[in-house]
């Protein structure tokens, strides 16, 4: 067990990349995976979560290798993916895992999955009820990990309206797609990040997305593409990004400036909510990279006022509600959050691990089922240091340490190894801004 301390600390200053996007280097292992020919990929977030895809997709018996700063997935198509004579093990990671089962239903293989003690109490439901309806048999715990999917060579092509606004269910169904003779068409109230159909248009897939008159988001894509292996260079991730701009935003005199992020508009809410707040924040030397927006992030410390956040923005910033909350409790009045009550089935339920630690840090905050609000107040010191447990998820240990470098006393974070899921840097770039961590 790991625990790391974090002292109220100085203003940031300094220019660092944060690594590489979680959400776009999992897609580039698993469809380097589904594609003929060398697919290559600069800037590979090299974390736990993708280093556990990669492990998976190994012992599916693809050919994936690191030739100096490049990893290399040799694809053999579609429908090459063999039995492995082991169950996977997902760890922590919900993305690695949904679109892994999207993937396998579709081939003629049989495949069991595992994961870790958080990762084990995640509902797969939503991803269960697809693809049983494409042909997969499923056998779980009660809609939960460990699972064993025996996958239908050729799927049925399926037309899926989600309840849900979730990236991983709509890749899992368009991966599950990619093997069926017809076309899949998938449908969403509102459209969560489009890595994978991006991804997909690049590597030759007929892909397309339109937006209906009630504003769902409907894709349909043609099952059998030929898929070419492709170059990515992976954007640096604004997921990561979020805490070292959050900690800039509250600690007076702060200026960073964060490069080469991926800056695509399904991605950015935290930042334009922040925006709206007052915050100083720029998108600069902006470019296009493989389809993808991407950018330099610069942050200067700003007087922020409560917002209430739009709920149609809640896909666009899923992931920043732990650190946005932080940053709200600096915030003069409430800021109100709505319709996040998928938040409650992340790696942590993260409304009650919110909720509980920020009361327990001497902040106000309230919830509902589905909502959180926060009255910021920026003199809190309750004289003592806050020891907060990570309950297994990186984000909520990566904000509480954020939060502890504005706290007299400090906050300590145990379990904190979880940070090596997604931003195993965290420590050693927020060090060099300046903040005072210790482990
Ligand atoms: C992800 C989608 C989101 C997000 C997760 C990564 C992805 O999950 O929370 O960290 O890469 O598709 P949901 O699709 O469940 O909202």
């Amino acid at each position: 067990m790991v625990s790391i301390i974090s002292i109220k600390s100085k203003k940031l200053s300094g220019e660092i990349f944060v690594p590489g996007d979680k959400s776009i280097s999992h897609r580039a292992l698993i469809l380097g995976a589904c594609a003929v020919g060398k697919t290559t990929i600069e800037n590979l977030l090299e974390s736990e979560d993708v280093l556990a895809t990669l492990s998976a997709l190994k012992a599916l018996g693809v050919n994936i290798k690191k030739s100096k700063n490049l990893w290399e997935v040799r694809g053999n198509g579609l429908g090459s993916l063999r039995s492995p004579d082991k169950v996977l093990n997902l760890g922590n990671s919900g993305t690695g895992v949904r679109l892994l089962m999207g993937l396998i239903s579709g081939c003629d293989i049989t495949v069991s999955f595992k994961g870790d003690e958080s990762l084990n109490t995640r509902p797969m439901k939503r991803v269960i009820t697809p693809l049983e309806k494409s042909g997969a048999e499923i056998l779980s715990n009660d809609n939960k990990l460990p699972i064993t999917i025996k996958g239908n060579k050729i799927p049925i092509p399926i037309k899926y309206r989600s309840s849900l606004s979730s990236a991983q269910v709509k890749s899992c169904v368009l991966l599950n797609g990619l093997t069926s003779t017809g076309n899949t068409s998938y449908s969403e109230k509102v459209k969560s990040r489009d890595h994978t159909e991006k991804m997909l248009h690049f590597m030759g897939a007929e892909i397309n997305s339109k937006s209906l008159n009630d504003g769902t988001n409907k894709i349909e894509l043609k099952g059998l593409p030929y898929l070419k292996g492709k170059d990515f260079n992976i954007p640096n991730d604004p997921s990561s990004a979020a805490f070292p701009a959050a900690v800039a935003l509250i600690i007076p005199d702060s200026e960073i400036k964060i490069k080469n992020v991926c800056l695509n508009s399904l991605r950015i809410g935290f930042y334009e909510t922040i925006i709206e707040m007052g915050g100083a924040i720029k998108f600069i030397n902006k470019k296009n990279i493989s389809g993808e927006e991407v950018g330099d992030i610069q942050v200067k410390y700003s007087k922020l006022k409560g917002v209430v956040v739009p709920e149609k923005r809640v896909p666009s910033m899923i992931d920043e509600f732990p650190i946005f909350c932080i940053v709200s409790c600096f915030a003069e009045g409430e800021t109100v959050m709505t319709g996040i009550k998928d938040l409650r089935n992340k790696e942590s339920d993260r409304i009650k691990e919110m909720v509980q630690n920020l009361n327990k840090c001497g902040f106000s905050v309230k919830s509902t089922s589905n909502s959180i609000s926060i009255t910021g107040n920026k003199k809190v010191n309750l004289g003592k240091e806050i020891v907060i447990d990570s309950k297994f998820d990186h984000r909520i240990a990566m904000s509480f340490l954020c939060l502890g470098l504005l706290m007299e006393n400090g906050v300590k974070v145990k379990n904190a190894e979880t940070i090596n899921s997604s931003f195993p840097s965290f420590y050693d770039i927020m060090k060099s801004l300046g903040a005072n961590l210790k482990k």
